[in-house]
């Protein structure tokens, strides 16, 4: 064991400048199927405080002793628990901080100590944050807005094409302002055409087709 992963377990009292981290489950216990905690199983590694570092990538010269603290925090009304993955392909690298805060770097966020525990999968710390929950109102209308205008702009479609057509075949209007009027509108039926498929299609296409149209989801 490395001398800054020392956890000394107070039950509940923080000694004098002892750093509190919360672990998420209670004691002998680990993250379940469906976000309770269950008994590790025996033989697992026993939960382990990560490192504290006094900048990113820099380790604390002297580490506190560690106070852990047991059971998730309250966050604050309308907030959620989110579960961090400390990997650089995830959200990581994160850092426990000397003022016991979570400093996230790749999102040039620091989480308060209050909002916060910690549990490790399979060996690894991974950090459980308050955040804001997303607004479902806001979803909503996403949701709606995502189903009218394919509609609107299936709707202009044949529109497009006729004044596509209309300055291609009127001797009169195929001068340079025509053009210019044909290049935008058969543009402008090419985006929505594929707007309309990829917002429509989604579901149904296969990725291939949407990454290929821009919509990389
Ligand atoms: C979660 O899983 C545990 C054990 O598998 C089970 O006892 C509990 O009822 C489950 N809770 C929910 C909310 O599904
Ligand atoms: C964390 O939040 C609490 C309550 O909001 C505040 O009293 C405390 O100073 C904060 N700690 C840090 C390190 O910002
Ligand atoms: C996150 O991963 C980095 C790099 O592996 C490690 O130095 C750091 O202590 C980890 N942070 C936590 C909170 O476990």
């Amino acid at each position: 064991m490395r001398p800054t992963t020392a956890a000394v377990v107070l039950c509940g009292l923080a000694a004098a400048n002892a750093l509190a981290v919360r672990k998420c489950c209670k004691r002998g216990m680990g993250p379940g199927d469906n976000g309770t905690c269950v008994a590790r199983p025996p033989g697992s590694a026993p939960f382990e405080a990560p490192p504290v570092f006094r900048a990113p990538g820099v380790l604390a010269s002297t580490a506190p002793p560690i106070t852990i603290l047991y059971g998730r925090p309250q966050c604050p009304p309308d907030f959620d628990l989110f579960h961090l993955y400390n990997r650089t392909d995830g959200d990581g690298p994160i850092y426990l901080m000397e003022d016991g805060s979570l400093l996230i770097l790749k999102h040039h966020e620091w989480v308060n100590s209050s909002m916060y525990c910690l549990e490790s999968v399979d060996g690894l710390v991974d950090p459980v944050i308050c955040m804001e929950s997303f607004d479902q109102e806001y979803e909503e209308e996403m949701e709606t807005a995502m189903n009218v205008y394919p509609v609107g702009m299936l709707v202009s479609l044949p529109f497009l094409l006729a004044t596509f057509f209309v300055y291609g075949l009127v001797p009169e209007l195929r001068n340079f302002y025509g053009m210019t009027v044909m290049s935008h509108v058969s543009n402008l039926f090419i985006a929505y055409l594929i707007l309309v498929v990829v917002q429509l299609g989604t579901d149904v296409l296969p990725m291939i087709v949407c990454i290929s149209f821009g919509e990389p989801f």
